[in-house]
């Protein structure tokens, strides 16, 4: 689902649940006749006390005075006054029941809105272009998909109703007080503004200190998480008690700020019942005084001492109301800082064509944002069935060239371009082209599923036959068939774990069984012995007869038997032939080459 982050923050928010307006105006109605109900009992045992039980007339609204009489009058009520502790338990039981709706709405409500923010910031991360991956914390993303969306749901489930119950106490109290006693309502409003602006006040301070502990919270998970990422290394380097100093740091801020954010809340409150109690005191004291000049009967004394007491509670409650509410503009606003990322979308006439493979790069010349140029006028081809292997020193920009030919990022116009089969690659969809170009990383992840599922992730209804065949040439079969449970072994955090080089195999494997036109491998082979790397390239050459392969390897006996070497340099072509002629050339290669056969030292 698309959702409009162009509008409002709480307009994107209601824009989730547009199907749920129903929902939505249950809760209102339900909220309205959970308070409505519950302000009857006080009218109930009020005129209880002041009519049927004393002998005051029954002071009350005509359809009450209908009732009464159609009961039987104050006389039959006083020879059966369980009539009005039925009348007091029909009352809190409809109250009740309206509650129920009114927490199952808001509950629904909330997670509708939570399914749809989370599926839509999911969705859109998925679409959304390499580089903004590259450059954002995990952690923040994962914060932004849970965290943030948690807190929205929080307020609809929680707070939203709460404010709206808040308004039908404030308002049904004052209809009702007034409605009893003028001058009593306005004694018990006396300290209501002071109760109010000191919630407000205090929350809005208090704001500060919660948004400093999650920003604590943020650098202490971010400790651990990097702590346990990086297990190897603090157990090789002996950095335990350092990493344990670094972490206690981290959990004794978190804890400090929580800490005082509990001594200003014990404040908080215990100086809101202050003024709680001196509130229901000044009404207790003119309560009394005007009872006993005779101006105000026990009952209504009884029931303005109900709602005055209930409407204090939520005045105190409002301030926590705002101050959440502001913390879920903040969500939401991050929500959105998301969404408006613009995703990767092909244009309409995007073209899908049936891809042979051949490469051709065309005077290409590429940088990272508004850095110099990684590459350089670059250009060559390669066509279907033949390899070119790429040699260069760390940082020379082939894991770029290679990206640039997925369009995990694109070659601005004016700086040349990459065809495919003639067509110039910013024309085709992306879907299309990356399915057709198989991508070993130098890295490979796979995912934590069984060995099957990760080789056919790219073909899940791929037979087992076909996977065999793509482990077998990656030199993997072996490995995985001595694990007890085989090609269903589960890998990863919950599963084995697997080397750097059986990792590659299977990263190889994987790319291998989707068979596509075009295979690139990114230094794909470097954590495999040579002379399992010689095996592998073998094989390869075997069942990849037609493919457009690209290798990138810093290992020369990788390389050698391609059809055309490439030596990267800076960014820029240095040479580019056979790897005879490269030999011949007396260059950089040959430089090279002889390094890595021993025949010279100079390195
Ligand atoms: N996402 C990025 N943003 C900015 N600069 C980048 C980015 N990725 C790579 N670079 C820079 O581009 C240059 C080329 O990087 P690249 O990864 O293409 O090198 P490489 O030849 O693959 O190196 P290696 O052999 O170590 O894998 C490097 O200077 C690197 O710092
Ligand atoms: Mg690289």
């Amino acid at each position: 689902m698309e959702l409009p982050w162009k509008k409002s923050r709480p307009a994107m928010i209601a824009a989730a649940a547009e199907d749920r307006r129903f929902s939505f105006f249950l809760c209102c109605l339900t909220t309205f006749t959970t308070v409505a109900f519950s302000f009857v009992s006080p009218q109930i045992i009020r005129y209880t006390i002041d009519s049927v039980i004393g002998s005051s007339p029954l002071q009350a609204p005509a359809f009450v005075l209908q009732l009464v009489d159609s009961l039987g009058g104050t006389a039959f009520l006083k020879q059966n006054i369980w009539i009005c502790a039925v009348l007091t338990l029909g009352a809190a039981l409809l109250s009740g029941l309206s509650n129920v709706v009114r927490r199952y709405t808001s509950i629904e409500l909330g997670e509708t809105i939570a399914w749809r923010l989370r599926n839509s910031l999911y969705g859109h991360i998925q679409k959304l272009p390499y580089d903004w991956h590259v450059s954002c914390h995990t952690g923040d993303i994962i914060q932004r998909c849970t965290s943030d969306v948690d807190t929205i749901r929080n307020f609809i489930q929680n707070h939203l109703s709460e404010l709206m119950r808040t308004f039908c106490v404030f308002v049904l109290a004052l209809i009702m007080m007034f409605s009893m006693d003028v001058f009593m309502s306005l004694v018990a409003l006396i300290l209501i503004p002071f109760i109010l602006l000191f919630s407000v006040i205090f929350f809005k301070g208090v704001e500060k200190q919660f948004a400093k502990a999650d920003a604590a919270e943020g650098v202490m998970q971010s400790c651990a998480q990097e702590n346990y990422t990086g297990v190897r290394v603090v157990r090789a380097f002996g950095r335990e008690a350092y990493e344990m100093d670094r972490f206690s740091e981290r959990t004794r801020t978190y804890a400090d700020i929580w800490s005082h954010i509990g001594k200003l809340l014990g404040v908080f409150w215990g100086a809101g019942d202050m003024m709680s109690g001196f509130q229901l005191a000044i009404i207790v004291s003119a309560g009394i005084y005007r009872s006993v000049k005779g101006d105000l009967t026990p009952g209504t004394f009884l029931a303005f001492y109900t709602y005055c007491n209930w409407m204090i509670w939520p005045v105190r409650q409002l301030g926590r109301i705002l101050s959440e509410f502001s913390k879920t503009l903040v969500s939401a606003g991050r929500v959105r800082d998301v969404l408006q990322n613009e995703s990767e979308t092909d244009p309409p006439d995007a073209l899908n064509p049936g891809i042979k493979g051949e490469i051709s790069f065309n005077n290409v010349t590429f940088a990272y944002g508004k850095g110099e140029p990684v590459l350089k006028n670059i250009s060559f081809t390669v066509k279907p069935g033949k390899t070119l292997a790429i040699l260069g020193s760390t940082g020379s920009g082939k894991s770029t060239l290679v990206h640039l030919i997925s369009r995990l990022y694109d070659v601005p116009d004016g700086s040349g371009s990459i065809t495919i089969d003639g067509i110039d690659i910013r024309r085709i969809s992306r879907s299309s082209l990356r399915r057709n170009i198989g991508l070993c990383l130098q890295e490979p992840f796979l995912f934590s599923k069984t060995i099957r599922e990760n080789i056919a992730s790219i073909k899940p209804e791929m037979d087992i036959g076909e996977i065999k065949s793509a482990a077998a040439v990656a030199h993997v079969d072996d490995t995985i068939e001595e694990f007890a449970e085989g090609y269903e072994t589960v890998i990863g955090e919950r599963g084995v774990t697997l080397s750097g080089g059986q990792k590659q195999r299977v990263a190889i494997a994987r790319m291998l069984a989707s068979n596509p036109p075009v295979m690139i491998f990114d230094d794909s082979l470097s954590a495999v012995d040579t002379e399992t790397d010689a095996k592998i390239r073998s094989a390869l050459r075997k069942r990849v007869k037609e493919a457009a392969v690209i290798i990138i390897s810093h290992r020369i006996s990788s390389l050698m038997q391609a059809d055309e070497i490439l030596v990267l340099k800076d960014g820029t072509v240095e040479e580019i032939g056979s790897h005879q002629e490269l030999l011949a050339r007396q260059g950089s290669y040959r430089r090279i080459f002889d390094i890595q056969s021993g025949n010279r030292e100079d390195f």
